[in-house]
Formats: C-alpha cells, sequence, structure tokens
C-alpha cells in the first residue's frame, strides 16, 4: 500500500514524479499558499503532510487531522510547524538540513557584495535613464576585502558564508551560543555577542527562529554597531525587530542592509521599500532548482520512511521515535 500524502504546494518535477510513484498524492494544485481549511480537508485521511515554510501547522490542525503519521516540512528551518504539539501526538516532524547550505550562503554573500557595492540602487539609477555618465565620486560602496564579517549563530550556512568571506580576504568573527572547535571555526574567531556587533562591517544573521531569537536585533543591538556597518539576514524575518532595523536606516546609525527574509512576509514594513540603502530580495536563500530538488527528494525520503516504519533521516522531534 502507498501512503497517502496531501502536498500543500507543487515542488521541483522530479520530486513530483517520485511522489506520483512513491505514494497516493493529492496536492494544493492552486499556484498560492493553501488555506488552513484547505490543508484539513486535503490532509485529513492521509499518513503524511508535507508541507511548506509558509504553513502554518499548529495545534489545532493536527487535532484536525487525527491520521497523521508524519509532518515533513520542505525546508531546514520549521518555526511555523508547532513542534510541541506533534511531539505531544507522537507524530515525527521532519525537515531538510545540509542540501541548501551552500546556496543560502551564496545568498547571503550575493546580498552583502550587493549592499556593499549598491548593485540594486545602481540598477534603479540607469534603468531611470537618469545616469550621466561616470563620474568619480559616484555612488562609492564600502570595501569588502579586509573589511570584518560578524556572524551571529555559526552553523552549517553561517560557516559556509564565512568559507566564502575568507576566499574574499575578510577577517570572520562569530558568537555562537555553543561552543564551537578550532576545526569547525576553521580560522574564523569567537567573540561576545556584543563585540561582534561592535566590530563588525557586516554582520549576518545565522540563528534559528524560537521565543528566545525574537527581535534579536533592536534599537539596543543596532546602537553597538559601527555607523558604517551593513546588516545581512537570510535566516528568518522576526530575529530583527523590523521597525528598528527601519529606524536604524533612516537615521544613518547603520549604513545599510541586505535582507532575503522579513518579520511578516510576504508584508513589509512600508518605510523598506522607499529606502536606497536597502537591498530587498523576496526569501530566495534556497532558490535554485538543484537545491529545491534535493530539499523535496529529502523530504520525500523522510515521510516514506516513517510510512513504512523506519527512521526518518531528519527528525527535529527524535523523542517520539522507537529507541534504535
Ligand atoms: C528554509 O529551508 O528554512 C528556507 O528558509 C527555505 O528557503
Amino acid at each position: 500500500m502507498k501512503p497517502k500524502v496531501y502536498l500543500t504546494r507543487l515542488l521541483p518535477p522530479t520530486v513530483m514524479e517520485r511522489l506520483a510513484r512513491e505514494a497516493d498524492l493529492v496536492w494544493n494544485d492552486a499556484d498560492r499558499v493553501a488555506t488552513r481549511a484547505e490543508i484539513i480537508a486535503g490532509a485529513r485521511g492521509c499518513d503524511a503532510l508535507l508541507c511548506n515554510i509558509t504553513d502554518c501547522v499548529d495545534a489545532g490542525l493536527l487535532a484536525a487531522c487525527p491520521g497523521l503519521k508524519v509532518v515533513a516540512n520542505f525546508g531546514v528551518g520549521f518555526n511555523n510547524i508547532e513542534v510541541a504539539a506533534a511531539t505531544a501526538r507522537k507524530i515525527p516532524v521532519t525537515n531538510t538540513p545540509g542540501v541548501l547550505t551552500a546556496a543560502t550562503a551564496d545568498m547571503a554573500f550575493a546580498l552583502l557584495l550587493a549592499a556593499a557595492r549598491r548593485v540594486s540602487e545602481g540598477d534603479r539609477l540607469v534603468r531611470s535613464r537618469r545616469w550621466d555618465g561616470w563620474h568619480p565620486m559616484q555612488m562609492l560602496g564600502a570595501d569588502v576585502s579586509g573589511a570584518t564579517l560578524g556572524l551571529i549563530g555559526f552553523g552549517r550556512i553561517a560557516r559556509a558564508l564565512a568559507q566564502r568571506a575568507q576566499a574574499f580576504d575578510m577577517r570572520v568573527i562569530y558568537w555562537n551560543r555553543s561552543p564551537v572547535s578550532a576545526a569547525e571555526a576553521a580560522g574564523a574567531t569567537g567573540a561576545s555577542f556584543a563585540d561582534v556587533l561592535r566590530q563588525s562591517d557586516f554582520l549576518s544573521v545565522h540563528v534559528a527562529y524560537t521565543p528566545e531569537t525574537h527581535h534579536l536585533l533592536g534599537d539596543a543591538q543596532f546602537a553597538l554597531m559601527k555607523p558604517t556597518a551593513l546588516v545581512i539576514n537570510t535566516a528568518r524575518g522576526p530575529i530583527i525587530d523590523e521597525k528598528a532595523l527601519v529606524r536604524a536606516l533612516q537615521t544613518r546609525r547603520i549604513a545599510g542592509a541586505g535582507l532575503d527574509v522579513f518579520e511578516r512576509e510576504p508584508q513589509l514594513e512600508p518605510e523598506l521599500f522607499g529606502l536606497e540603502n536597502v537591498v530587498l530580495a523576496p526569501h530566495l536563500g534556497s532558490a535554485t532548482i538543484g537545491t529545491r530538488t534535493k530539499m523535496g527528494m529529502i523530504a520525500v525520503d523522510n515521510l516514506l520512511a516513517v510510512c513504512a516504519g523506519r527512521r526518518p533521516p531528519n527528525c527535529v522531534n527524535p523523542e517520539v521515535l522507537p529507541p534504535v
């Protein structure tokens, strides 16, 4: 018997083909986020829910779909899922770590370069047809080579970003909750949270979003930073107090930002649209066809394993699994 799977949104073709082969598949084929009612109607009676980071899977939704054996998230972050509620129902929750590390680190470095060298602003100038040619003092940006990159959190993506930065002759410092071995640090230097804020020319956020990291960066933290510093966020929007960031950018308390994630996606603080010193991207960190395909395959591996009574490769609440 193939497991019955509800998928909340279309995934890359090879993932869809595999799901069609290996599962009894129902999916939301509308090109938009499925509503809560649609997810409940689709997932009720299914063995597996294959959901996205834009789907809120909470206690109420799980209670409305009592047959679910697994919730497989298409994404490494899983703050969209009430894991405690799944754990209480003994439902494994899975995610897709590892395969999006390089793509997300690339995106963080792309935003860093774009913000430093004012790429979006320059693109807007050229498109406006108001560019009057090269001149010596036009759109002078920040030097990347020789600058200090500060990392808030030092997990897989932060370490991949550190490698990229080191190839650009940057000095890398990091703050991490748990100790980091010299091998993992690979030339980056650990520092206190406040020292990372004070010393960074570029500050990039790489912690998971939890109640503890909500608004980790706000007015008080921006006040510690250099007025020339730029903030990069490819993690989760609510780690930064977006209103405080707008204030810091408007008053030039900091020099700029490169943002791939926002506090209330797809809504943004309206002032961000008018600020020249911020580069805005629509949550593209893992958005390459190769990466999204690998994420889909991992999500499918996870759900098929649970449905076949095996341990899923990536379970975020392993306490619900039978002991090995
Ligand atoms: C994730 O996997 O958490 C990413 O934000 C999706 O791109």
